[in-house]
């Protein structure tokens, strides 16, 4: 519902020039949803139910789970109040509209790999192995250290590459946008 309010909203932005300066933060709260319902829903009920408790727990689902809903929830959430604040403490008029938006889609492409190519099918051969061996086996040296486990954390790579992208663009973002105010101030 929340997400259909959402999208119902945005089709609506623009309309006036002061929504323009609102696209980014509500962009980031948008990805809030989408990462509500992947991460913490999907994911969090995957692993949550007493069944996938008594095999899976403390398996890379966990980490699965962890990753999509803590930095896609309230990482998201985070960038957006910033950006949010930033409006009142720097010139949007200013902004670097395309590095927010390379931040903005590497950041959830980046996440989304990281989750999706890496540590969801690192969880689901654990649990395999945990359902057909045993729990100890799954989180045992020779599985964690083997190599279909190793190529998987290779994996991760791809994905750790396109966020930190995401992340360093952010910060040159709010040090550009306050520097340019800062020089448009003091220059008046
Ligand atoms: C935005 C909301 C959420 C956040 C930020 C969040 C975050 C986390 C984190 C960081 C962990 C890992 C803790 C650790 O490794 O010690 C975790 C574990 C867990 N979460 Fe969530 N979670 C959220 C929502 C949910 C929901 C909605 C469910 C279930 C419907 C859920 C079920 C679980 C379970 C069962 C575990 C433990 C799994 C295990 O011990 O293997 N979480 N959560």
């Amino acid at each position: 519902m929340v997400g259909f309010e959402a999208y119902s909203r945005a089709k609506h932005e623009g309309l006036h020039d002061w929504q323009k300066a609102y696209r980014w933060p509500f962009m980031f709260f948008s990805s809030v949803l989408v990462w509500n319902l992947i991460g913490a829903g999907l994911f969090g009920f995957l692993i949550n139910p007493p069944l996938a408790l008594y095999y899976m727990q403390g398996l890379n689902t966990t980490a699965t789970h962890a990753h999509g809903a803590l930095f896609g929830v309230y990482g998201m959430l985070g960038l957006g109040l910033i950006l949010f604040c930033m409006r009142g403490l720097t010139d949007p008029a200013r902004w670097n509209n395309k590095l927010l938006a390379i931040s903005f889609w590497c950041l959830n492409i980046g996440l989304a790999m990281m989750v999706f190519l890496s540590l969801f099918p690192q969880g689901l051969w654990q649990s395999y192995l945990s359902f057909t061996r045993d729990y100890a086996y799954a989180r045992s040296a020779e599985v964690i250290h083997g190599p279909v486990m190793e190529t998987l954390v290779w994996a991760r790579v791809p994905g750790d590459i396109v966020f930190g992208i995401g992340a360093f663009a952010f910060a040159i973002f709010v040090a550009q946008a306050f520097w340019s105010t800062r020089k448009a101030r003091t220059a008046r």
